[in-house]
């Protein structure tokens, strides 16, 4: 079949869809819908629509990006627009089919927005809403709309358009086409994308490979997740763009086993793009032939570094080596490999069919396009979004996060990942750019970006995420496997409430040293989260270090629980529920925490009434209580 041909087959799918007589019901089905309870809602989505006999088409859909609302439940009945409802759980789908589909009440109270042509009224439009309004969906565009099981929706929605034009182009002029959109790899390090082809291109030795990390390890980070489970064939289009480019039929993709959803959906996509002729051997009756095979990873960090990756493909254990030689010219099993993360492939099938100058002109002069990014933490509105590059933080958190919950104060933004840097507010304006996130003292990496409130101790943060490093080091070179030990030692001991005086100097200068010795870029980049926390919150380490105080009140060793004697009811719930039997009390008695036993878990804090606050939480700071329960004073509570 001819690609016009696909084409004309696809349209006709599509349009038996989205302009049938029959309503369309699409369910958010990736990973984030199918925790929220997607699948039971499908389940009495279809249950119902049986029970009513209505005659309807039920699809499921990949992430729209706001996994905080999931299961997200499109409606489109015909001739009206497509409304989306969220936190549809099943309990909620009766109501919605006997409100919208029998009796045509839209339920604008239940409707999050209309999505595409038409208006409903009182239901505002999904993409103006404000966590969407500053998004620019390049990467993410069909996420949400189409089957990702089903290649004639990509191909409907201008899928593989991009390798069918490439085809027809020079290898060179396709490369010349990245490098005016100024693409950069979105796996962390922004290396040019157009570079790496050309230097792949130009290795003689044969045959080469061209290689997608989808390895996701940041903690927090689920962008790749998301596109391999909501759109898989943009990924493959690019890299069979990229093969073109390169001059290879090999391609690899190496994903987390911990992603099944993702595995299942790509070796579909591949199947289906084969049976039609847009992956496999003479594509679309050219002479270029590409496959790609999947290969899974046990999940271990270091194996998305580059040259441990390929190791691990290899079979070998999955450790960087040096560089040079770099892995364009001696990559996989000593073969020119061109290395690009999902995102980076992503982009391209776009930056083909719409030119690099259209691309070009989102971001800012040197990180040029749009960005996904994972945003999690103490944020109103957490999940996948899509952002112009250029675009400040304070935007990020406020305009399309919706900003810190529980009437709690911003304190940092964490991005790049556990190597990433924590930026404090005074650095809020602070453009999302490669270079400028680099100054600032924290890196672009893949996308995870984790916002923290007032009660985030900066200085457990750093312990956090250097433990994740020191975990996850391969333990190959001396600086890393030693170094990062070492620092998490004197880390423990700070917020152990041991600190010594140049205990924060010894850290500065163990940080240098890791970074100018690490064999790879987990060791030169993991203190960046113990540099960037002094940099921006020293006094907070002093207050450790100097008075044994942690003011976020995190640390444990570093905070005591009192009972307030003027507030204490005696009602005895924090202490049936203390589980070490640290309180002691009894009827109208004034309880008391042995100090000895408590294990600072927290629990009375949390079980004690609002009504009458009397558990105190203190950091270097002693409460006078009584040593004893006593009975509660006339006139108290
Ligand atoms: C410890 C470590 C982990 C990494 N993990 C990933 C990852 O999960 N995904 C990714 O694309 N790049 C990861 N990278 C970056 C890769 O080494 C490489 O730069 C990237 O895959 C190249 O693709 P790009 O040019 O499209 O960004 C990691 C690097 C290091 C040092």
């Amino acid at each position: 079949m001819s690609f016009p041909e696909i084409q004309t087959r696809a349209a006709a799918e599509w349009k038996g869809l989205w302009q049938s007589q029959k309503p369309l019901i699409l369910v958010g089905l990736a990973t984030c819908g199918m925790a929220a309870g997607g699948n039971a809602t499908m389940q009495a989505i279809k249950e119902e629509l049986a029970k009513r006999n209505i005659d309807a088409n039920v699809m499921p859909v990949g992430c729209l990006g706001l996994c905080y609302l999931e299961p997200l439940v499109d409606i489109v009945k015909p001739g009206r627009p497509r409304i989306c409802y969220s936190r549809v759980t099943r309990e909620k789908v009766a109501e919605l089919i006997e409100d919208y589909l029998v009796k045509d009440n839209p339920r604008p109270d239940l409707a999050l927005g209309t999505i595409g042509e038409g208006s409903v009224e009182g239901i505002p439009k999904f993409f103006d809403l404000p966590m969407l309004r500053p998004q620019v969906r390049i990467v993410l565009d069909r996420c949400g709309t189409i089957d990702a099981e089903n290649v004639l929706h990509y191909v409907a929605k201008g899928g593989y358009s991009g390798l069918d034009k490439a085809l027809g182009m020079q290898p060179e002029d396709i490369i010349k086409e990245v490098e005016k959109s100024g693409l950069r790899g979105r796996g962390g390090a922004g290396f040019p994308t157009s570079k790496k082809w050309q230097e792949a291109r130009r290795s003689k030795a044969a045959p080469k490979f061209v290689v997608c990390n989808a390895d996701e390890g940041d903690p927090g980070a689920f962008m790749n997740r998301s596109v391999l489970e909501g759109d898989p064939h943009s990924v493959l289009e690019g890299m069979a763009i990229a093969g073109y480019a390169v001059g290879t039929p090999n391609g690899h993709i190496y994903v987390r086993a911990e992603y099944p959803l993702a595995v299942k959906r790509l070796r579909i996509a591949i199947e289906q793009a084969k049976e039609l002729n847009l992956l496999g051997k003479n594509i679309l009756g050219s002479d270029f032939s590409f496959d790609v095979e999947i290969m899974q990873g046990a999940g271990a960090f270091v194996c998305g570094e580059g040259s441990a990756l390929m190791y691990s493909i290899e079979g070998k254990r999955g450790m960087p080596r040096v560089r040079p030689p770099r892995s364009v010219e001696s990559g996989l099993w000593g073969l020119p490999t061109s290395l690009n993360n999902v995102e980076t492939f992503a982009n391209v099938p776009n930056i083909v069919v719409r030119g690099g100058e259209w691309f070009a002109k989102y971001g800012t002069e040197k990180s040029r396009g749009t960005k996904t990014f994972a945003l999690t933490g103490k944020i109103s509105r957490p999940g996948l979004i899509e952002v112009p590059m250029g675009i400040q933080l304070r935007q990020i958190v406020y305009d399309i996060g919706g900003g810190i919950p529980h009437d709690k104060t911003f304190k940092a933004i964490q991005t790049g990942g556990p190597s990433g840097g924590c930026l404090p507010t005074s650095m809020l304006d602070t453009p999302v750019d490669y270079e400028t996130l680099t100054k600032a003292g924290s890196i672009m990496g893949s996308g995870g970006m984790v916002v923290m409130d007032e009660e985030t101790c900066m200085v457990d943060v750093a312990r956090y995420f250097l433990s994740f490093c020191r975990d996850e080091s391969c333990g190959k070179c001396v600086p890393c496997r030693e170094g990062l030990p070492l620092m998490i030692d004197i880390l423990e001991r700070i917020t152990g409430g041991v600190g010594q005086p140049g205990d924060i100097e010894r850290l500065l200068a163990m940080s240098d040293t890791v970074i100018k010795g690490a064999l790879c870029g987990l060791g030169t980049t993991a203190p960046n989260p113990v540099l960037s926390s002094v940099r921006y919150f020293r006094e907070e380490w002093e207050a450790h270090v100097n008075e044994k105080r942690c003011p976020a009140l995190v640390c444990k060793p570093l905070i005591n629980f009192y009972i307030l004697p003027d507030k204490c009811a005696g009602c005895g719930i924090c202490l049936r529920a203390c589980p070490v039997e640290a309180i002691t009390g009894g009827k109208r008695m004034v309880h008391v925490i042995d100090q000895g036993k408590c294990i600072k878990c927290t629990t009375c804090l949390e079980k004690c009434p609002t009504k009458f606050s009397a558990v105190k939480k203190v950091s270097a700071e002693t409460v006078e209580v009584p040593k004893e329960p006593v009975p509660i004073a006339a006139g108290a509570k």
